[in-house]
């Protein structure tokens, strides 16, 4: 089959951009089918560190495609920061990188919707990455947006003002304190524009399909996670895509039956930035250990993730949602050292007991229920092949695989792309 997935299974940071980089080279195409860049995708090798926003992870590999599909939003100020660092590389990306017509965009104007509507939302807020993500998509669906295709149009600017008029009332209608200039950012803007012109735009739809016609192998890379997805995550504390499989159906106009393998990513433990429900959260040691040793502040914004247990119940929600079929765990160095390794495998829900994800996984309706497993002291950063791992580790990822009912078919033991050991 020629299209693959691969998603995010947790609330994001689970290391695709890593994963996508290993196996760009089974690869002809890699697309970005949702989100834009609130997601920070981190890629290390050679020992210097890449973090891309918006430009597929495939863009270091010398002959892959990378396609920015229609479903994902673009800001061509943070866009041109991208292609300024990959210029400073001497990366040839205009060969390599199409942008769809129909992908949107985010004006500075939804920048600072996002910031308005997130301090006017006070404790309630969502902890959003302010980068203009959900106002773009409410654009979107509201029939309002920008498309990357109208900037071929001769009054484009004048459709680009008109909007900015309309979200400067509705900033107003906010009732909130924000300081901006608004001159100084439309000028980034437009210089943004002015490098994103310097790309190819095409009606990726046509493009892909055909690719697929060809026997082209695609990989649909994903964003954020599936517990932050629009409809099947922790809602409203998501993001405002479709982070699940089948958004790589719609934000790539590829039909459900061209899609093959799906490789779900997950960590050996779990991260969440922002607010939300989180029910292995931890707030003691363990969960210091864990930020500190698996330096987990986000890759856009700097902040600290909160840290907790593996969740098999979100897992197992997360795996049916998406129909994966092979999984791939990450950073399990990061547990090198517990004592005693925690799973939670079920949920007391209102005082019942059930393994399924409920409607509300809030703090007062879900206490979570482990399972123990004795930990492993061994450093596996040099480790290279599955045989040489510690034997707890084993039956940690064996006992993930019978609960959830999908092999783990790579398991990372650090950051750059050697360590990757491959089952
Ligand atoms: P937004 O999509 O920037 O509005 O953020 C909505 C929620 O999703 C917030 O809790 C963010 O922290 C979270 N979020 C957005 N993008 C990412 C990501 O790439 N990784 C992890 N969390 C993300």
């Amino acid at each position: 089959m020629a299209v693959n997935l691969l998603l995010g299974l947790q609330w994001g940071d689970e290391g695709k951009g890593k994963i996508v980089d290993v196996l760009t080279k089974e690869y002809d195409i890699i697309a970005r089918f949702q989100g834009g860049p609130n997601a920070g995708h981190t890629l290390i090798f050679d020992g210097q560190k890449h973090v891309l926003h918006t430009i597929p992870s495939g863009i270091f590999h010398p002959t892959a495609m990378n396609v920015v599909g229609n479903g994902v939003v673009i800001d061509p100020i943070i866009f041109k920061k991208e292609l300024d660092n990959l210029d400073k590389l001497s990366v040839d990306y205009k060969s390599k990188l199409l942008i769809s017509r129909k992908a949107h965009l985010i004006l500075p104007t939804h920048k600072l919707l996002d910031a308005a509507s997130e301090t006017s939302k006070g404790k309630a807020k969502i902890g959003s990455t302010l980068k203009g993500i959900g106002p773009t998509y409410m654009d979107k669906t509201g029939r309002n947006g920008m498309r990357v295709g109208d900037l071929e149009l001769a009054d484009w600017k004048e459709r680009y003002d008109s909007l900015v008029e309309k979200h400067i009332k509705m900033i107003e209608f906010f009732d909130v304190q924000l300081d901006y200039n608004l001159e100084e950012l439309e000028e980034d803007f437009l210089a943004g524009v002015e490098k994103l012109r310097e790309l190819r735009f095409i009606d990726s739809e046509e493009y892909l399909n055909n690719a697929v016609k060809n026997d082209k192998k695609i990989l649909a890379e994903g964003a954020q996670g599936s517990l932050l997805d629009i409809d099947f995550g922790t809602y409203p504390f998501v993001t405002s895509s479709n982070t699940t499989a089948a958004g790589a159906c719609t934000g790539l106009g590829i039909a459900p039956n061209k899609i093959g393998d799906v490789l779900g990513i997950f960590k050996a433990y779990t991260t969440r930035v922002g607010s939300g429900p989180f029910p292995t959260e931890l707030f003691d040691a363990d969960g210091e250990r864990m930020a500190k040793v698996g330096h987990e502040f986000g890759a856009t914004t700097g902040r600290p993730r909160r840290c907790g247990w593996l969740d098999l119940v979100a897992l197992k929600y997360a795996v049916q949602v998406n129909g994966v079929t092979e999984l791939m765990m990450m950073k399990a160095d990061v547990l090198s050292g517990f004592e005693t390794i925690k799973v939670c495998t079920s949920y007391n829900y209102k005082g019942e007991q059930i393994t399924h994800f409920p409607y509300n996984v809030e703090e007062q309706n879900v206490t979570p229920i482990y399972s123990e497993f004795a930990g492993w002291a061994e450093d596996l950063t040099e480790m290279t092949s599955d045989e040489t791992l510690p034997k707890n580790l084993k039956d940690y990822i064996a006992f993930i695989e019978e609960e959830v009912g999908v092999p783990i078919k790579i398991v990372s033991v650090g950051p750059d792309r050697n360590q990757t050991i491959m089952r």
